[in-house]
């Protein structure tokens, strides 16, 4: 274990796991989360000498550092108030900044070119978090923020507010909630009672659709229009004092093709015939998984198995699926089964669980299985589970 933080993504795993449960249900406003994430003082590896020797000693035997290692460990010696050190970091990632006209962040230098399976233009998992974590090591300066630290962190928030979904949210739970705590000191660091108002305005070619107010009652308010005539034209104009973040977003339905997805995916109703009175009630849900991206295989795979209308896990039946070697974890809700696999290679992994009919439903709709590479959220792979064994007999 001396050199924990070569595989990234485990030990932030660990360090945020915390952080991870505290907000396991990622909730649809910015508000809800910000009020969950808890304070920065909370991680520990900023006050563990030890851990400081590890990682000097990581960062000469890599030699040349990988930024997200550069921006986590500015971020501890921050906490820890190495000013010296976190100054000497935040030089370094200065240095290696994509820098966009009014906004800066940081890319992995062996970037995964993912295939565009669909138009996604937001920045990868990975990126949004190391970001944040530059703007955290820039917020927690000692003794005090320094003006040249505030200019920096506005135009990393700049990028960061341009990734957020409409939820919200980011991609993953890890990075949305290191956004958000990172947003949320930038918010605290800037925060001036000063009653500014600002008006927005939404236009549609001449006619004004909307108006907004945002003043010091409703500035943390999540506002919202619907936008009937789609493709249109609009507009906003914004008046007055402040800063003001405005989004549009734009949901439509794509068609699940396998393709060139970087995971071959499996899955199987079994038995697949009508057997017999039971296999109406409950039967046996197959997946097959592997890894078939660029990569020798995933980080930690999340698969995601849609519950059919009516059907319901049989809880033992995933529990069991813990003892596979590979599943570090399971989680049952009412209409998702959700299996953690450590990684996926291009070895075929095989699961299975029970489910069984609560409420007879009639023309069954097939169920959407998903697996994706949790750090890598642009790499994922579909199916549907469109037949099982008695879905053309059920129902009078
Ligand atoms: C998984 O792979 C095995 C071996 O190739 C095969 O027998 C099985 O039917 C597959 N299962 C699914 C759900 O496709
Ligand atoms: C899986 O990958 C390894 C190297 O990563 C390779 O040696 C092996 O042939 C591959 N197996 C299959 C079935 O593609």
């Amino acid at each position: 274990n001396q050199c924990l933080l070569r595989s990234q993504p485990s030990i932030n795993f660990l360090l945020l796991l915390f952080y991870f449960y505290s907000a396991s249900s990622v909730p649809g406003t910015v508000q809800s989360i910000v009020r969950q994430v808890p304070t920065p003082s909370k991680v520990s590896i900023g006050r563990d000498n030890d851990a400081f020797m590890r990682l000097r000693s990581c960062r000469s035997e890599a030699g040349d550092v990988h930024v997200y290692t550069k921006a986590l460990v500015a971020y501890a010696f921050a906490l820890a108030r190495r000013e010296e050190k976190r100054r000497a970091l935040l030089d370094s990632l200065d240095k290696e900044a994509v820098k966009d006209v009014g906004s800066v962040h940081w890319q992995r230098p062996e970037k995964q070119q993912t295939d565009h399976l669909f138009y996604r233009p937001r920045a990868p998992s990975a990126e949004v978090e190391m970001t944040s974590y530059v703007l955290l090591a820039h917020l927690t300066g000692w003794p005090a923020l320094s003006w040249a630290d505030l200019t920096a962190a506005s135009l990393i928030v700049r990028w960061l507010s341009k990734q957020q979904n409409p939820n919200g949210g980011f991609s993953s739970t890890q990075d949305t909630v290191v956004a958000l705590q990172a947003l949320a000191l930038y918010g605290a660091s800037t925060y001036s009672r000063s009653g500014m108002v600002a008006t927005v305005t939404l236009r549609s070619r001449q006619d004004i659709q909307a108006r907004f107010r945002i003043d010091d009652t409703n500035r943390l308010l999540l506002q919202r229009v619907a936008l009937p005539p789609v493709p249109g034209e609009y507009g906003t104009q914004v008046a007055g004092q402040g800063c003001v973040y405005t989004q549009t977003s734009l949901r439509y339905n794509v068609h699940i093709q396998q393709g060139q997805a970087p995971f071959m995916l499996q899955v199987h109703a079994v038995p697949k015939t009508c057997a017999g009175a039971s296999t109406h009630r409950t039967f046996d849900i197959a997946i097959n998984v592997s890894y078939t991206g660029k990569r020798p295989a995933s980080n930690m795979a999340i698969i995601d198995v849609k519950m059919l209308s009516g059907f319901i896990p049989v809880k033992s039946s995933v529990k069991k699926l813990q003892g596979q070697s590979q599943v570090k974890r399971t989680e049952v809700s009412t209409n998702h089964v959700l299996l953690y696999l450590e990684q996926v290679s291009n070895v075929t992994q095989s699961y299975s669980f029970t489910v069984e009919q609560d409420v007879s439903v009639q023309r069954l709709k097939p169920a959407l299985v998903k697996v994706y590479d949790y750090y890598e959220t642009g790499e994922w792979g579909a199916r549907l589970l469109g037949s099982f064994p008695c879905s053309h007999k059920s129902g009078p």
